[in-house]
C-alpha cells in the first residue's frame, strides 16, 4: 500500500526585534504564513527605546490578527554601547509615524530571556530563532541558559554584510548597535544563517503591488502596505516600491532554497575605530599568509547569504500577508 506523506508540521519559531517598519513586516508574516507556528516575540532597544519598541510589537500582532502571542520586552541597552536609535529611518514611534493605535494588552510579567528560556524549552520541536535587532537578548539568553541550544534548531539572524555597511562604511546596523552580542550570537554552537545587507537590500515589492495592499481593507495586509510605503523610494521615483527588510530573514526560514548560501568563517570586529562591528567574512578560500606565520584563530562558520531570488520572496510575502491565515481559500 503506498504511503501518505506526513502533512509538514510548522516551523516552531520565536522573532527577537526592535520593531521598527521592516521587523513589523517580519512579524506580519510570520504571523500569517501556515509555514511557522510564531511561539513568542521578545523585544531589544534598536530603532527605537524598549518601551517604544514593545508597544509597537504589540499593535502589530494585534494589527495582524496574532494578539495571543507572548510579548516580552528585554534589554533596554546593549551590552556595553549606549542606545543609538535610527528614528531618522524608522520614525519618532519608530513605526513609520502611521499613527497607529495604542495596544490593548501589555507584555507577559517575565523579561525576554526568561520567556525565550521558556518558549524555546517548551517546545516539542527545537525552535528556530529569527533575531532582526541587535543581538542582546541572545547574548545574555546564551550567557544565562547556555544548556539552551540543545533544543535551537538553527539562528536565521538580520544583520551583518560581507561588503558595504548602512550604520558606518563597513558596519550594519544590528551588528554595530551590540557588536560584543553579535559575537556571542556567532559563536553559540548552533547553526547560524546570516541574511546581511547585501540581500536585504534587494527584495523589494514593486509599487503596484504596495498600492494594492494599502488599498486593502483587511487592517494586517492594508499595514503592511503602509509599512512598505514608508520604505521607499525604491528605484524607480515615480512608482516607489518598499523593500521588505528584516522580513526577508523570516522568508529565508520559510523557503531557505531563496537563499544562495556559502557557509564561511564569520568574525565581527570588536576594536575601537572605523572598523567597529564589522563581520569579517573570509571569502579568500585558502590559507593566508596570517595563518602561515602563525595565527590559529578559528572563526565560527555561518551560512552567508550572497544571493536571493527577489522574485520569489516577493511572491511568498505578498501570498501570505494578503491571504491571513482564515480567511483564505
Ligand atoms: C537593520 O537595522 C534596522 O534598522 C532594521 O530593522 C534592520 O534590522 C538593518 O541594518
Ligand atoms: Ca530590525
Amino acid at each position: 500500500m503506498p504511503t501518505v506523506p506526513e502533512p509538514q508540521q510548522p516551523v516552531p519559531v520565536i522573532i527577537d526585534c526592535d520593531t521598527g517598519v521592516d521587523d513589523a513586516l517580519a512579524l506580519l508574516l510570520a504571523v500569517r504564513h501556515p509555514g511557522l507556528d510564531l511561539r513568542a516575540v521578545t523585544c531589544v532597544a534598536g530603532n527605537t527605546d524598549v518601551e517604544g519598541v514593545v508597544r509597537n510589537t504589540l499593535t502589530v500582532l494585534e494589527q495582524a490578527g496574532a494578539p495571543d502571542v507572548p510579548v516580552a520586552r528585554g534589554a533596554e541597552r546593549p551590552l556595553i554601547e549606549a542606545v543609538r536609535t535610527a528614528r531618522h529611518v524608522h520614525g519618532h514611534d519608530g513605526m513609520g509615524d502611521l499613527g497607529l493605535p495604542a495596544p490593548a494588552r501589555v507584555p507577559v510579567d517575565v523579561d525576554a530571556v526568561t520567556l525565550l528560556h521558556r518558549e524555546i524549552l517548551a517546545s516539542p520541536r527545537p525552535v528556530t530563532l529569527i533575531p532582526t535587532a541587535p543581538a542582546t537578548n541572545i547574548a545574555l539568553l546564551l550567557r544565562t541558559h547556555p544548556e539552551i541550544t540543545r533544543n535551537i534548531e538553527r539562528i536565521v539572524f538580520m544583520g551583518g554584510a560581507v561588503a558595504t555597511g548602512n550604520a558606518t562604511p563597513v558596519a550594519e546596523f544590528n551588528v554595530w548597535h551590540d557588536p560584543e552580542a553579535a559575537a556571542i550570537l556567532l559563536g553559540a554552537g548552533v547553526p547560524i544563517t546570516m541574511y546581511g545587507l547585501d540581500v536585504f537590500q534587494r527584495v523589494i515589492v514593486p509599487g503596484p503591488d504596495v498600492r494594492r495592499l494599502r488599498a486593502s481593507t483587511e487592517p494586517g495586509t492594508r499595514l503592511a502596505g503602509e509599512l512598505l510605503a514608508h520604505r521607499g523610494p525604491a528605484t524607480d521615483e515615480s512608482d516607489p516600491g518598499g523593500g521588505l527588510g528584516d522580513a526577508g530573514a523570516v522568508c529565508a526560514v520559510i523557503d531557505p532554497a531563496g537563499l544562495t548560501t556559502q557557509r564561511l568563517p564569520v568574525e565581527v570586529c570588536l576594536a575601537p575605530g572605523p572598523g567597529r562591528g564589522q563581520t569579517l567574512v573570509d571569502r579568500r578560500g585558502r590559507v593566508g599568509e596570517a595563518e602561515l606565520h602563525g595565527d590559529t584563530r578559528e572563526q565560527p562558520l555561518v551560512d552567508v547569504g550572497l544571493d536571493v531570488d527577489v522574485a520569489r520572496y516577493v511572491e511568498l510575502y505578498l501570498t501570505a500577508v494578503e491571504q491571513p491565515r482564515g480567511l483564505a481559500a
